[in-house]
């Protein structure tokens, strides 16, 4: 089985590596790829992909693993 990592960007999207396999509530997959980035922001008009509008939006957020 292949190693997936999750990445939660700075400021931005949830970072994929590792060809996971993304479907809708009815189950229809979306174009699969090695990396995607799911919106953690809320303002994408591509979700559930980031299309880059957490910059304009000044989406904040840095959590860290220690943290919890
Ligand atoms: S995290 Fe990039 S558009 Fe939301």
């Amino acid at each position: 089985m292949a190693e997936i990592k999750i990445t939660v960007a700075d400021d931005g999207p949830y970072v994929i590596e590792g060809g996971v396999n993304v479907v809708d509530q009815d189950g229809d997959s979306y174009e699969e790829r090695d990396v995607i980035a799911l919106c953690r922001c809320g303002q994408s008009d591509s979700k559930p992909f980031c299309d880059g509008s957490h910059r304009t939006a000044e989406f904040s957020s840095s959590p860290r693993a220690s943290e919890s």
